[in-house]
């Protein structure tokens, strides 16, 4: 076996910074990898912070500026962890300059954006990647490989909530997470996992409707230009329907979310805070067994199982940053990569369509967003 050696180069020191460095220091630990990631270089804007923060994560060097990251020729693969605003510039430029890329969600604040990403990376050849990391908790992962096998049937409804508490004091700053440029909206920054999910268990969104409030208007002076909490009704392609709820003002929900798919033979529920668990409802039970099984989704059958733990030890949120970037890593250099830039586009027109839906009151088509994008 070769251990060639792949150089990240990671722009953005905070928490992100740290989960992604994290990933690619656990996932040669957990997996065989026909390459070694090796953390070149880290940077941000304020250079004690990114000094601090790279020789904590251990990452062997820092810049102060990412363009500065870019042009290192040691680096291979320019991983974006910073706020959405500026994912697709800095994707642009790592583009132009012939790296790999794997960017945060959302990929942007606004199709347009994210399709400018899309024709980057496309018109350079390089492989992307989207951070959709729950797709590859295993019991996440599982509820997609059942739905796949037709252990519920036919899909006809779809429910995914997002609940956290993280707007909910008024006395919280104004930061990035409260301007619309820079953040995007609460639709999309919660929900774009939820849409992703559900559109990789249940196929393409059709069409949404949607309502959003801001609770609180302004902070430390400044107007907050985002939604705290939006909700939206879907319909699927497939002509299956969904509800999708997603707020940051619910208090005492930390980060709290669900996703739930019915079929006309059976149900699954996966609940974020039972990570390594997922509830199956059989219809074809006999009826003294009425009710759910409770899968202990760690069994070195179910994905991603097997470079973990015996079961019973359960993992936590770090698995989904190592198996995802495990993933990437496994099939460096030559892809595919998935999800992708083109797939995080698609989950953000349908972000745009409710954000669009609910500024209206309407419901709008996916493709209304999509036919009139200009990137
Ligand atoms: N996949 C997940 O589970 C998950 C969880 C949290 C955040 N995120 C996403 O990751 C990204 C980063 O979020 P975070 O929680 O790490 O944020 P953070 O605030 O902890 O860190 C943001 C980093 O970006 C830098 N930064 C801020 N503004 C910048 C600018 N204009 N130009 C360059 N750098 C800038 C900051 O200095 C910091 O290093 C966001 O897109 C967010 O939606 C994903």
């Amino acid at each position: 076996m070769t251990t060639r050696e792949v150089g990240i180069g990671i722009v953005g020191y905070g928490m992100m910074g740290k989960a992604h460095s994290y990933g690619y220091t656990v996932a040669p630990l957990m997996r065989q990898l026909r390459c070694r990631p090796v953390l070149r270089v880290m940077s941000g804007r304020n250079k004690e912070r990114v000094a601090r923060a790279a020789a904590a994560y251990g990452v062997a060097s820092w810049v102060g500026d990412w363009q500065a990251l870019i042009d290192r020729p040691d680096v291979d693969i320019v991983d974006i962890c910073t706020p959405p605003g500026t994912h697709a510039e800095i994707a642009r430029a790592a583009a132009a300059a012939g790296k790999a890329v794997i960017c945060e969600k959302p990929l942007a604040v606004d199709y347009a954006q994210a399709l400018s990403a899309v024709a980057a990376v496309t018109n350079a050849g390089v492989l992307n990647a989207v951070g959709f990391n729950y797709r590859r908790l295993t019991a996440v992962s599982l509820m997609k490989r059942m739905i796949d096998e037709g252990a519920i049937g036919q899909m006809r409804l779809m429910r995914a909530s997002w609940l956290s508490d993280e707007f909910v004091d008024p006395a919280i700053p104004f930061d990035w997470r409260f301007d619309v440029e820079q953040g995007g909206t609460t639709i999309s920054d919660l929900g774009s996992h939820l849409f992703d999910m559900a559109t990789w268990m249940a196929g393409p969104i059709a069409e949404v409707s949607g309502q959003s409030e801001t609770f609180v208007p302004e902070r430390s002076g400044k107007r907050v230009t985002v939604d705290e909490a939006s909700a939206a009704l879907v319909r699927f392609e497939s002509g299956a329907r969904g509800v999708f709820e997603m707020a940051r003002t619910a208090v005492r929900r930390p980060c709290d979310f669900t996703i739930e798919a019915n079929g006309d033979r059976g149900t699954l529920v996966f609940t974020y805070a039972r990570l390594n668990e997922l509830l199956y409802g059989d219809g074809s039970d006999r009826v003294e067994l009425y009710g759910m099984r409770r899968i202990r989704a760690e069994h070195p059958s179910h994905p991603f199982a097997s470079d973990w733990w015996p079961i019973g030890q359960g993992v936590g949120y770090g698995a989904s940053f190592v198996n995802h970037l495990g993933d990437l890593l496994e099939r460096w250099p030559d892809g595919p990569w998935e999800p992708d830039f083109e797939r995080g586009a698609a989950v953000q027109a349908v972000c745009d369509a409710v954000e669009v839906a609910a500024a209206g009151h309407r419901w709008v088509r996916v493709a209304e967003v999509t036919a009139t994008a200009v990137p």
